[in-house]
């Protein structure tokens, strides 16, 4: 719910409030973000009080000596008026100046979430409600709106902002944010999500120092290295107990985000697209949207913050027709042959994979005219002959007609120089002038900046899907951008942002005409693993590294910021990783997410083929349970190299799946008590397999003591229900 009164805005979630005012020098000054206040408070009094300035500080009018921008906490700031924190807006204003004061004109409150013309958003018709706040310049005709939508029951609220030229020259955006804030520093500490390819969503916690953290990514994506998604949380917080700011970006090209903890004790979180090499020129009469950044507070610890995200993004952000729907147990066959397949090998995969109750025949890389490796072939559509003469719709038809369902892997936006389209086109392809362009993994990017490229994607895999009947979708991008220039560009400072905006094109062309089919994007794992790309795609490839020692931590630092039902993570054949692990393990580390086979069952013993079809119709009974659960995470692999704990609860609370996970087993130690959480106090459950009913209350304080941790690399998965 939105109030205004007297100058005062007041958001309230169902546990949260915000709430922002405006100054007696048309300023917005951050005032309270955190648990829900009580309400019919004047809220103003909580205002900050400056004394008479001292030292060196500049003075925002000569009239209020006590006025000073550089200590208050601000909702928006601008240049040259004595704030010397990072501003959230870089301008080239007409006349050559950076000099910028944003001043509040006017608000409307307008029931749900106004939709972007450029960028995905959140949406929702009657879960949301939207501030739109109007700055304009001082003294240029240069506004700036500011989108506040507030999804009561998600306890989330988003921010964007769009800039809006009403002169007469052009302007040159340098730098400018969705969100900016400042809150008082409580001894916060942050955390971030880094990695890189096949270690992606490592948890890092550091504590606030004076001065700037930058949390950024400049490969042309939301990147492997850090995810958009980060937080701070107060010194005391623990995943049960404590205050957490969780902040994300439905954006997938080059993000950054920013903590300034300033001089005066007040600490600035930012959140937008990364300014490195940004310089969009903005027409007279022209608007910029920025992204939308998410933010949500919860006061009761990380495990909380968590479920606002997860509930967030899957309710609002993902949409279509698989939004909810239980995801198909798939096989895909990358990992079982590489490049090195032919029809009769996929029949007899498929076929192997349908016994054992696997719903849907992946077909990955290698399917390209040309493509036996990695150096030919991307960027053709054509299909290799010699290894599948009946070519793609005679497989898709043989798979539909054994009852499974038909999906293909496709890397539209890359091209090899081995490729007919790249002997036709080399202009489709980034290169900088005078320098031959930088290859990765054998390929050039495409340059989705140009209409023709958009459109050859577009008729290329839309054609394919139709021809084939394709069911689902494996959208991979597996390499950086590098010779980041576009001839088509005025200013090359536009380039990170418009390829954007032509992949969310090609995006929407290709998708919305074809609801039923399921996406999952990937990016070599989860090198674009981020809000943005969930709009178009509910669930994404987590990480090239399927061994599930690695997989808990990639997966518990993952499920911070990001979704259970969007993680894509499969079963690897034992000995893939140089470590071997039991099939239950891998199965069971793999069922905490979308789930799915990267081996040959055709080379399964009998012994673990009937395992297999258990596991396949155990994970089936407890698919709801996963994907539309609150998630809690019990023992981090982050905190012990040890064991790894988690579990689901149903929303009604009336089932609960724990999985528990050793990875070297401590010496004479044959038992693990874990402390389940989310149950209903009250309610008696059945713990199955021990046939006893205990509370919920006895279970989450007296914990549940397994056994038989004794050995490295177990795992233990407890079922309760409520009786
Ligand atoms: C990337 C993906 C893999 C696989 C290969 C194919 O690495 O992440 O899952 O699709 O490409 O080349």
């Amino acid at each position: 719910m939105i109030l205004h009164d007297q100058g005062v805005f007041r958001l309230d979630t169902d546990h949260t409030t915000y709430v922002l005012r405006i100054t007696q020098f048309s300023h917005l000054e951050h005032v309270y973000y955190g648990r829900r206040l009580p309400e019919g408070e004047d809220l103003s009094v909580l205002a900050h009080r400056n004394s008479i300035m001292t030292g060196t500080s500049v003075m925002y009018d000569e009239s209020d000596e006590t006025y000073c921008l550089d200590n208050l906490c601000l909702e928006w700031s601008g240049i040259g008026m004595g704030d010397y924190r990072m501003s959230p807006c870089e301008i080239v204003m007409p006349g050559g100046a950076y000099g910028c004061d944003f001043l509040y004109q006017d608000h409307s409150i307008v029931e749900g979430t106004p939709q972007m013309q450029t960028l995905p958003s959140s949406s929702s018709l009657s879960e949301s409600q939207t501030l739109v706040l109007s700055l304009r310049d001082r003294t240029l005709d240069v506004r700036v709106e500011l989108y506040y939508a507030v999804y009561e029951a998600c306890d989330v609220i988003t921010r964007r902002c769009v800039v809006i030229n009403g002169e007469d020259k052009t302007l040159s955006l340098r730098r400018i944010m969705s969100m900016s804030i400042d809150m008082p520093d409580r001894n916060f500490s942050l955390v971030t999500f880094d990695g890189g390819w096949i270690k992606e969503g490592n948890r890092h916690d550091r504590a606030l120092a004076p001065g700037i953290y930058i949390n950024s990514s400049t490969t042309g994506w939301s990147s492997n290295r850090h995810n958009a998604g980060f937080i701070l949380r107060a010194d005391d917080t623990t995943e049960d107990r404590g205050d957490a700011y969780g902040f994300n970006l439905i954006y997938s090209g080059n993000h950054y985000g920013a903590v300034e903890l300033s001089n005066h004790s007040l600490v600035r979180v930012q959140l937008g697209i990364n300014p490195h090499c940004f310089d969009y020129l903005l027409n007279t009469g022209n608007r910029f949207e920025t992204p939308e950044a998410i933010m949500t507070f919860s006061g009761d610890g990380l495990n909380r913050m968590s479920q606002q995200f997860h509930d967030f993004v899957n309710r609002h952000v993902v949409r279509g027709e698989w939004k909810e729907r239980g995801r198909p147990v798939l096989t895909n066959n990358w990992e079982a042959t590489f490049f090195r397949f032919n029809h009769p090998k996929l029949m007899a995969t498929a076929r192997r994979a349908k016994k054992l109750g696997v719903e849907l025949f992946v077909l990955d890389d290698g399917w390209f005219k040309g493509r036996d490796d990695d150096t030919a072939g991307l960027g053709d559509y054509a299909v290799n002959k010699r290894k599948l003469p009946f070519g793609l719709a005679g497989l898709s038809r043989r798979i539909h007609r054994m009852g499974m369902m038909f999906g293909l892997w496709f890397e539209p936006e890359m091209v090899n120089r081995n490729s007919d389209l790249f002997r036709a086109h080399p202009e489709y392809c980034l290169t900088t002038p005078g320098r031959a362009p930088a290859l990765s993994r054998n390929q050039l990017v495409l340059n989705l900046c140009l209409p023709a490229v958009r459109e050859y994607i577009v008729e290329n895999v839309g054609r394919i899907l139709d021809e084939c009947s394709v069911d689902y979708v494996k959208w991979d991008c597996n390499r950086h951008i590098s010779d980041a220039f576009s001839p088509s560009l005025d200013s090359q400072g536009e380039f990170f942002h418009r390829y954007i905006i032509g992949l969310y094109e090609v995006l929407d062309r290709i998708f919305t005409p074809r609801p039923h089919i399921l996406f999952e994007s990937c990016s070599g794992g989860g090198g674009r693993f981020d809000p943005g790309m969930l709009y178009y795609m509910p669930q994404t490839w987590c990480s090239d590294n399927t061994d599930p020692v690695d997989r808990l931590k990639i997966q518990y630092g993952t499920s911070l910021c990001l979704p259970i039902a969007s993680m894509g993570s499969h079963v690897q054949a034992a000995r893939n990783a140089g470590r071997v692990t039991s099939l239950a393990y891998r199965a069971d580390i793999a069922m905490a997410g979308t789930f799915g086979y990267e081996l040959d069952p055709t080379k399964l013993s009998a012994d673990e083929l009937d395992d297999i079809k258990d596991i396949n119709e155990q994970f089936r009974a407890w698919q709801p349970l996963i994907q539309q659960g609150d998630f809690y995470r019990l023992l981090s692999p982050f905190d012990s190299s040890q064991y790894v704990a988690w579990m689901f609860v149903s929303p009604d609370k009336s089932e609960a799946l724990v999985q528990c996970f050793t990875v070297l087993a401590e010496p004479n130690r044959w038992d693990l008590r874990v402390y389940p959480r989310g149950l209903d106090p009250d309610a008696l459950y059945e713990v199955e397999d021990w046939a006893v009913e205990l509370h919920g209350d006895t279970i989450m304080h007296a914990g549940l003591r397994l056994q038989m941790f004794g050995w490295d690399f177990m795992s233990r998965n407890l079922y309760l229900k409520r009786v």
